[in-house]
């Protein structure tokens, strides 16, 4: 049983050097995850994967099933999860290509369905989310960027909004003034239904723009592409030294 799972985003459909050993399809109270989920070992360390965005990358970031994708890997035994994400970089820190290991969350999405606490309850519930990030887990990926020889970001401000349009400048101007350092589409409800669940969640982004007004260019999906594929193949040996 994988006690570890990693949910990969945009660039990063698929695990470099993961060993398939099975396919599990799930179905949830909640319906269908965004694809199979995928077992098998890392270099030696057994994890799942799935993709959030589905195997060919067709689900948009406000219509991903986060509860069922969340609930699907629970039931699998998963305690922990590695998400993986692309994001924008907002804080002077953050330039393309960068890796960062963000610490902390402000939620801008609205509309998405964001808590397992809601029907037939016994008791209203309200988990703790001080932290969003488990901060052992986020020192066990910060362990692993050393081990594998990576500089990466230790902390920042992830600020998730609605997408699927990128933001406007004035958008980012005002997220800066709030504190976001990064600004991507996936991390809410994500890290919120981890936690519902019980389950140890961190982030490892990868910077792959400049976020809007950060520069004089128009961002392009040709950029972020190309930024991506180097920097999933360092997510990739990052993860090749976690252990759990
Ligand atoms: N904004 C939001 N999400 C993103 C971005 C961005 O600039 N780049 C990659 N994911």
């Amino acid at each position: 049983m994988a006690h570890l799972a990693i949910i990969g985003g945009t660039g990063l459909s698929t695990l470099a050097r993961f060993k398939i050993s099975r396919r599990v399809k799930i179905y949830t109270p909640f319906g269908e995850p965004s694809a199979e989920l995928v077992l098998g070992d890392l270099e030696g360390a057994e994890m799942a994967f799935l993709a959030r965005h589905g195997s060919r990358h067709t689900i948009a970031p406000h219509q991903i099933n986060y509860r069922a994708n969340i609930w699907a890997l629970k039931e699998l035994g998963v305690r922990s999860i590695v998400a993986v994400a692309a994001v924008g970089g907002i804080g002077r820190d953050m330039a393309p290509a960068k890796i960062v290991i963000p610490e902390q969350l402000i939620d801008y999405t609205h509309g998405r369905k964001d808590t397992f606490f809601e029907d037939g309850l016994e008791r209203v519930t309200h988990i703790d989310f001080t932290w969003p990030y488990t901060p052992a887990l986020r020192e066990k990926l910060l362990a692993a960027a050393i081990q594998a020889g990576l500089h990466v970001h230790d902390g920042g401000v992830y600020g998730c909004t609605q997408g699927p349009r990128l933001e406007t400048a004035a958008e980012i101007s005002r997220m800066e003034r709030d504190g976001c350092h990064l600004v991507g589409m996936t991390a809410m409800p994500e890290a919120a239904l981890a936690r519902e669940l019980e389950m140890d969640y961190a982030c490892c982004a990868v910077v792959a723009n400049w976020a809007a007004g950060k520069t004089n260019e128009a961002i392009s999906m040709a950029e972020i592409e190309a930024t991506l594929a180097s920097g999933m193949q360092e997510v990739s040996l990052l993860l090749q030294c976690l252990s759990i």
